[in-house]
């Protein structure tokens, strides 16, 4: 009953893009204490996105220590933290050194483009258009395969860990997973299910490393070293903490962010979906316990695994949604915090005839063009730092709209609603944007930390704080907002039409 729940504790770290969060949440979902930091974002050259893997290890500490303190003085004690859930970035790619435990290179973050050549090529090979049905995902700079591919390919120390046997790689919920539990000693080397099946690596429909995918992207696993795949929710695979001032508590749920956030948003059934604005902007769909592959731009993936059957989703990922606000922020200068952006947009009536193509990672669903570059159409005099601000919220939610058309085509089902959080879903205006432009109600949960509230759910469903989906019905559901459309089908066709005009101009942008 819920005030037995109220005493339950789970702590959730949620390991994203540009920062990581540890959040601890009581038995009704509520959470109690969090503490979030930022960590540095690199980008070496144009296109090329980096994090220092020691950094985010420390960045997990870090919240860990001071969330767990503000909980220790309300009053709680740390034995009523009953498990921890990780989720995290997915894709992207840290390798390390199996004997020493030393990270080989920064990490390649998945917004990454380095790989645009790379995969050009890749495409040409033998066997290139087999692999979709295999692991649900098309060649992009997008995975981790071709990451791992430019590492072992341009950087000597990982060529010659891969020689010499004592390459470990790992995405980051392996790596994270592995220091937590002490490095060397332990050697916890595990991934979950969902992580996994963003690497290309996985097999989507056994769940296992398939031979056809190592052989295409030419790994020997004689040299290198790949997790051991495992559900998303397990009492015994993830280990415990082997220091800092949780030590002790067991690690049960992991999962990658946006399977997360499905969770969180508890699209349990298939039909439901879910998009959550973050970094990137993604789309989940669940479609049950087959695999649907997409033949119209979207990714298959594994939604969630708790130990039955896996789930799976098909998913529409937009690579810019909270990266485009930072950028006008921290590289234009238009605002001085993200929270500001709604404001900005609002002091303008409409977008002025300005259309903005935020394709700073090259075009993701369901387009898929690797060359694209950002790209602002339609300025003239008019033009104002409000009109752009609009057109950067407004190019999330077109590419929110041609995913929600490709999974119509590929599901034959139309969605009736669409869930929404992540940090970009706290402007009104944006929300109000994405039902006119969809034409269909937006509902927004209250607590808009579902990413981290599904690893928690995950955490709590191994060690049987919960035993069925139906127990946490409860959960978020108070104080939602539902957005109505408010524009004519004629107006936001209109709308869509120009910024389907403005993708085909964005293309084959020269370097
Ligand atoms: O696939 C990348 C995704 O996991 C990143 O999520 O929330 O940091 O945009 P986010």
């Amino acid at each position: 009953d819920e005030t037995k729940l109220e005493k339950f504790f789970i702590g959730s770290i949620d390991q994203g893009t540009t920062s990581t969060r540890f959040i601890i949440f009581d038995g009704v979902g509520h959470p109690v204490a969090s503490h979030q930091v930022e960590f540095t974002q690199m980008y070496p050259q144009s296109g090329w996105h980096e994090h220092d893997p020691r950094e985010i290890i420390e960045s997990v500490y870090d919240c860990i220590e001071h969330a767990t303190k503000k909980f220790i003085d309300q009053g709680h004690e740390i034995s009523d933290i009953k498990a921890i859930g990780i989720t995290n970035q997915r894709e992207t790619t840290v390798v390390w050194d199996t004997k020493t435990g030393e990270p080989l290179h920064n990490a390649i973050a998945w917004p990454d483009t380095r790989t645009k050549g790379m995969v050009r090529d890749l495409k040409e090979r033998d066997g290139a258009e087999d692999l979709l049905q295999i692991c649900g995902l098309p060649l992009s700079t997008y995975p981790s395969s071709v990451k791992l591919l430019w590492l072992l390919r341009n950087v000597e120390s990982v060529q010659k860990a891969y020689e010499e046997g004592r390459l470990s790689f790992g995405t980051m919920d392996t790596w994270i997973l592995w220091n937590l539990n002490g490095g060397l000693e332990k050697d916890v080397f595990v991934t979950d299910a969902t992580n996994a099946s963003r690497t290309m690596f996985m097999n989507l429909h056994t769940v296992k490393y398939d031979d056809t995918l190592l052989d295409f992207f030419g790994l020997d696993t004689k040299k290198i070293r790949l997790p051991k795949i495992v559900p998303s929710a397990c009492p015994d695979s993830f280990g415990s903490m082997a220091s800092g001032i949780l030590k002790g508590i067991r690690i049960a749920g992991c999962l990658g962010d946006q399977s997360a956030a499905l969770v969180g948003q508890q699209g349990f059934s298939p039909g439901c979906a879910k998009n959550t604005y973050g970094t990137g902007c993604f789309l989940l769909y669940n479609v049950g316990d087959k695999p649907v592959i997409s033949n119209h731009g979207l990714l298959a993936t594994v939604a969630y695994h708790f130990g039955r059957k896996p789930v799976y989703a098909l998913e529409g990922s937009i690579a810019v949604a909270g990266s485009g606000v930072k950028f006008l922020m921290n590289n234009l200068g238009f605002i001085t915090h993200s929270d500001k952006i709604s404001d900005l947009a609002a002091s303008v009536e409409d977008n002025g005839g300005c259309v903005f193509v935020t394709a700073f990672s090259g075009l993701f669903a369901p387009y898929w063009i690797d060359d694209a570059k950002g790209t602002i159409f339609g300025i003239t005099q008019h033009t104002e730092r409000g009109h752009i601000a609009r057109a950067t919220l407004e190019a999330t939610c077109f590419q929110t709209k041609a995913i929600l058309d490709a999974m119509e085509r590929d599901s034959g089902h139309r969605l009736a609603e669409l869930a929404v959080d992540g940090g970009m879903s706290n402007s009104n205006l944006c929300m109000q944007t994405q039902a006119n432009i969809i034409g269909i109600p937006v509902d927004r949960p209250a607590m808009r930390e579902t990413t981290s509230l599904g690893a928690a759910i995950a955490a709590g469903f191994a060690v049987d704080i919960w035993k069925e989906f139906d127990e946490l019905k409860e959960i978020n559901q108070k104080d939602r907002m539902i957005f109505q459309p408010s524009i004519s089908k004629e107006e936001s066709a209109k709308m869509f039409k120009k910024w389907g005009r403005a993708v085909e101009m964005c293309r084959g942008w020269l370097d």
